[in-house]
């Protein structure tokens, strides 16, 4: 990724000390662990985006991750696990809920679940809320979570309201000096954040499309999963429309590209005024809607870098991943009203 010279400009002037980027072997995942004993924050890999970390049962490190973000305190955090186990310690599992888990973790699955009482959460991962979101990663991040030996509440690590980082290198150029330390796994796996079920009321409902199709969770349990509407109640902080906003606007299903922009191409098909565009970048050129996930914000933000004027994305089926890429885009394009 080519980086404007203003980022390598923040970088040469940064403090040495912060962030440190440590790869995620053993000796990592271990100081890892002992920042977040400490009540440190730090950046760790999931295999969706990386997240930034704190123990969820220590309220001044949880304070530090919205200070960091400059997140909304009446957002919730999603509380990661290392099992089953663990979660049943701050949240109440009811057969469904046990059933999805068991399904689906560790993967790109968070559950929104009632939280238990007496439960050692800090009210600030919650927001105040009875409910509770719980995701078992997988990979190094669970590692760090059994080292720790407590839950980690740990949103998308990078600046409110803007594009979730899939790289070491993503959560520097987000969040800088904010934070201690950033764990390198290489790129994530998955690409987009975990798709959010919301198992509290009397039948499940769709938060957030994500990692997991829903169509793989209807599967699963043998009943419809409803999607939350744009103005449904339920629906979090996290979900105003225009989060996960790049910078420059975004043009939605494109069947040509106009002089200036750049094109977000997906398939094998070309189009009108490709040949013109400031810059380009394919999803996937086989047209495969995992490769486009993974792919999908660090080709928006190498866009967002072209200094093209606006972002052109062609359209892309809405079946299984797809629903979540379009919904992310959906977002990137629609009127600004977070910051
Ligand atoms: O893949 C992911 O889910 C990544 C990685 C780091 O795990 N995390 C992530 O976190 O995307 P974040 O904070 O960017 O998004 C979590 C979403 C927010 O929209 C938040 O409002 C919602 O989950 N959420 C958290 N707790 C909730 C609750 N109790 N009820 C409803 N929504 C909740
Ligand atoms: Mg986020």
């Amino acid at each position: 990724m080519v980086l404007p010279d203003v980022a390598n400009e923040m970088l040469t002037r940064r403090p040495a000390t912060r962030p440190v980027i440590v790869p995620a072997d053993d000796r990592g995942i271990g100081r890892a662990a002992r920042l977040l004993a400490d009540g440190e924050i730090a950046a760790l890999p999931t295999e969706t985006v990386y997240g930034l970390a704190a123990d969820a049962t220590n309220g001044e490190a949880v304070a530090r991750i919205f200070a960091a973000k400059a997140r909304p305190r009446f957002n919730p955090l999603i509380c990661h696990v290392d099992g089953l186990e663990m979660a049943r310690g701050f949240a109440k599992f009811s057969p469904l809920a046990e059933r999805l888990a068991e399904t689906f973790w560790p993967g790109p699955l968070t559950l929104v679940v009632p939280l238990a009482e007496g439960a050692a959460i800090h009210p600030l991962v919650t927001a105040g809320l009875d409910t509770v979101a719980v995701r078992m990663p997988r990979g190094v991040a669970r590692d760090v979570i059994s080292a720790l030996g407590r839950p980690i509440a740990a949103p998308s690590a990078n600046r409110s309201g803007k594009i979730s980082p899939t790289t070491a290198r993503a959560v520097l150029d987000s969040l800088g000096d904010a934070v201690p330390m950033i764990l390198d796994a290489g790129p994530a796996r998955v690409g987009v954040e975990s798709t959010i079920i919301d198992l509290s009321g009397q039948a499940p409902v769709c938060l957030r499309p994500g990692g997991v199709a829903v169509t793989e969770i209807e599967r699963a349990i043998g009943q419809p999963v409803a999607r939350a509407g744009a103005d449904a109640a339920i629906s979090a902080p996290g979900m105003l429309r225009s989060h996960y906003a790049p910078g420059l606007p975004v043009r939605l299903n494109a069947t040509d590209v106009r002089p200036g922009e750049a094109l977000l191409a997906f398939g094998p098909d070309g189009i009108a005024g490709a040949d013109n565009a400031a810059a380009i970048a394919n999803l996937s050129p086989a047209g495969d809607l995992t490769e486009a996930a993974a792919n999908l914000f660090a080709m928006l933000d190498q866009l967002d870098r072209s200094g093209a004027t606006a972002i052109a994305v062609m359209p892309i089926p809405s079946e299984g991943l797809g629903e979540a890429i379009n919904d992310r885009l959906a977002r990137a394009a629609a009127p600004r009203e977070a910051s």
